[in-house]
């Protein structure tokens, strides 16, 4: 099969009206990625060579995204949204070069896989002229639904097109479809638009395909896979099964996950074996978890990598820019920003640590901060390896405390410390004996002589 050249086309000009939004439909995100991203990686790893997008006129930020996410893709403009067929036919340009198979596939469908698209392709190369992707559902409403005759694919209607019969058909059509390349233009420019929308359905590709004697054929796939995004509670259920395919994935790939429904992915977390999640774990864009670490209750996690055998959270906040070594500690209610910790280092309490790097072994009291932002200018505060830093310590970046290096705890650290030394930067204590008694005394004295 790999040695048939393919075309994909990717549909996203649809405005998506019914979710009510100033984005396109197609840039609503699944696990922190627009929807027509998942499309674009899907068709990646199936190995898809040309990849083509039609996008609307206005969505600028729908073609940067394309241009970031695959810059080999080719994007096509449909001027006027005159439905799926019209949409395809926008790729014409791209239609026009040689391809032994043409997938269309629905920019709001994101959850379908590679295997999925392998096996459209594999009817194509098993003789199918048209391949439609179908599922079953109980709740097929707003679906087109796939008629068939003695297992033959002979028509979809759509649900407005539909008689009160055909809308109790519950095998309905993804918008995933395969076509020969040979046949792929010629169908599509036989559709017309005599329908309840008025409108140039892509669907209708089936019954003409019929009438000309080729060969179509229904693929069957899953519902989780195959639906289509609406509205926004479609977006909704579509994100809880793409959780729960991430979940499902962490599992087999080794991770233990004491509350899976509670935790919640990002489409790029990468989990080695043997990490340990626990309740209510939120993982924005870009974590990395090593082997053997453990992220406790309640943590929030984005663009950040932990070390093997780490401990994070309960209740701690790593942001972009932190990266944990091996067998570090974060503790409750410390944020971490823009900053290493060396092999070993901890920083367990109360703590705000940014744009700052941490030695191994070295050791952040509770309540120290580091006071990295003058209100224009971020700075940089280093601490060598095996420091310790004492509770409610403020250390004023820019500031460089070398190895070994002890600050007294309530300290405010301006000037840099160097290496072994002991640093106080608080007002000394003055104890006076028995004056707390003579205090109370005269305080005492004074509220009697009001009352
Ligand atoms: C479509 C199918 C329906 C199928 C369902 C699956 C048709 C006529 N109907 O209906 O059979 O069951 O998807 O989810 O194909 N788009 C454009 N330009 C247009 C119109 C749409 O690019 O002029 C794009 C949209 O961005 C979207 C996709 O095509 O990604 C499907 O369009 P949408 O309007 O969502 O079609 P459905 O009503 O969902
Ligand atoms: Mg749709």
């Amino acid at each position: 099969m790999t040695a048939r050249s393919c075309l994909s086309i990717i549909l996203a000009a649809g405005l998506g009206t019914r979710m009510k939004s100033d984005l396109p439909k197609v840039m609503h995100e699944i696990a922190g990625l627009p929807m027509v991203g998942h499309v674009l990686n899907a068709l990646k790893t199936a190995g898809s060579e040309r990849i083509c997008v039609v996008i609307g006129p206005e969505t600028s930020a729908l073609e940067d995204f394309i241009s970031k996410q695959a810059p080999d893709a080719r994007c096509h403009v449909q001027h006027e949204r005159l439905g799926t067929a019209h949409a395809v036919l926008a790729a014409k340009p791209s239609l026009e070069v040689d391809a032994d198979d043409v997938l269309v596939l629905f920019g709001d469908t994101p959850l379908v896989t590679p295997e999925t698209v392998a096996k459209v392709r594999q009817a194509l190369a098993d003789g199918a002229d048209l391949a439609v992707l179908g599922f079953e559902t109980g709740n097929p409403f707003g679906y087109g639904r796939l008629l068939t005759e003695n297992g033959c694919l002979v028509a979809i209607r759509e649900e407005k097109d539909a008689t009160e019969e055909e809308r109790r058909i519950t095998f309905c059509n993804s918008g995933i479809m395969g076509f020969s390349g040979s046949q792929a233009l010629s169908l599509l420019e036989a559709i017309g638009n005599d329908n309840a929308k008025g409108e140039y359905y892509l669907t209708d590709a089936v019954e003409i395909a019929n009438g000309r004697g080729l060969n179509v054929v229904s693929v069957i796939g899953s519902q989780t896979e195959t639906q289509g995004i609406n509205t926004r509670a479609q977006l909704a259920s579509c994100e809880a099964d793409f959780q729960d395919r991430m979940r499902r994935a962490a599992m087999d790939n080794g991770c233990t996950l004491l509350a899976p429904q509670t935790v919640f992915f990002s489409h790029d977390t990468h989990l080695e074996a043997d990490v340990i999640v626990e309740q209510n774990v939120v993982f924005g864009a870009g974590v990395k978890v090593a082997s053997g670490a453990r992220i406790r209750a309640f943590s929030h996690l984005e663009g950040a990598v932990v070390g093997s055998g780490s401990i994070v959270g309960p209740y701690a906040r790593l942001r972009p820019g932190a990266v944990l070594g091996a067998d570090t500690r974060v503790g409750n209610f410390v944020e971490v920003k823009n900053a290493t910790f060396g092999a070993g280092a901890k920083a367990n309490h109360l703590s705000y640590i940014g744009d700052a790097s941490i030695g191994a072994k070295s050791n952040i009291g509770a309540g120290t901060i580091t006071c990295n932002y003058d209100g224009f200018l971020k700075h940089k505060t280093e601490i060598g390896e095996g420091s310790f830093v004492g509770s409610n310590s403020t250390l004023v970046a820019p500031v460089n405390l070398g190895d070994g290096v002890f600050v007294a705890a309530g300290s405010v650290i301006t000037d840099d410390v160097a290496q072994d030394a002991l640093a106080f930067g608080r007002s000394r204590q003055v104890v006076r004996e028995g004056k707390a008694k003579d205090l109370r005394k005269r305080l005492k004295a004074e509220k009697d002589g009001k009352s």
